[in-house]
């Protein structure tokens, strides 16, 4: 779906398809210069991180494996509360690997903090994570994040696979929801 596409929901576009895409293949460059050689697995956060995941990895130019988590808060049902419970976890065995978290955004960082914590624990040889947004002053957790696309100001975003209500993520581009979406 392009921006034509969205009729009067979209408010406005912030990063656009050729944007990311540009982006994209910048940061495989500097992530197959960090692991070539190396065994790396990519993994990917659902649902968001779909759109990334796919156009990173055919930016890069060798193989590596991919595999998927699926999240969700835990209790209190709000993403802020930082225990996050696994409704998917990965296939492979991760000890000794290394292993790249490939995400869509990086919001509050709580939901990549504990994923992280997780994937520590299991002796993988790294962990590292490449996020294409990220939002610096929505941070509550100070969260080492390796590669970032764009950083964003704190404003509610869809498209390239973030959702409002599960809508928008096949939006080919990031942008902003007009506000009679959400009443
Ligand atoms: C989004 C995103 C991250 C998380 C970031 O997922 O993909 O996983 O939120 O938020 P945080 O930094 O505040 O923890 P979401 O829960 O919306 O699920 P989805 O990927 O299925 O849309």
């Amino acid at each position: 779906m392009d921006a034509a596409h969205m009729g009067g929901d979209l408010e406005k576009v912030l990063i656009t398809e050729e944007e990311i895409q540009r982006r994209l293949e910048e940061l495989a460059a500097e992530i197959w210069a960090e692991y070539e050689g190396k065994d790396v697995l990519l993994v990917g956060v659902l649902k968001g991180a779909v759109m990334v995941i796919a156009d990173l990895m055919r930016a890069l130019p060798g193989t590596a494996p991919m595999d998927w988590m699926a999240v969700s808060s835990y209790g209190s049902g709000t993403k802020s509360s930082g225990v996050v419970r696994i409704l998917k976890d990965l296939d492979t065995d991760i000890t000794g690997r290394h292993v790249l978290i490939v995400e869509d955004i990086v919001d509050s960082g709580l939901t990549l903090s504990w994923i992280r914590s997780n994937l520590e624990s299991r002796s993988p040889a790294s962990v590292e994570i490449c996020t294409l947004l990220r939002k610096p002053e929505a941070a509550k957790v100070d969260i080492d994040v390796r590669w970032v696309g764009f950083d964003i100001p704190n404003e509610f975003v869809v498209g390239y696979g973030l959702d409002y209500d599960e809508q928008y993520r096949n939006l080919r581009d990031v942008g902003t929801l007009a506000a009679h979406v959400y009443s």
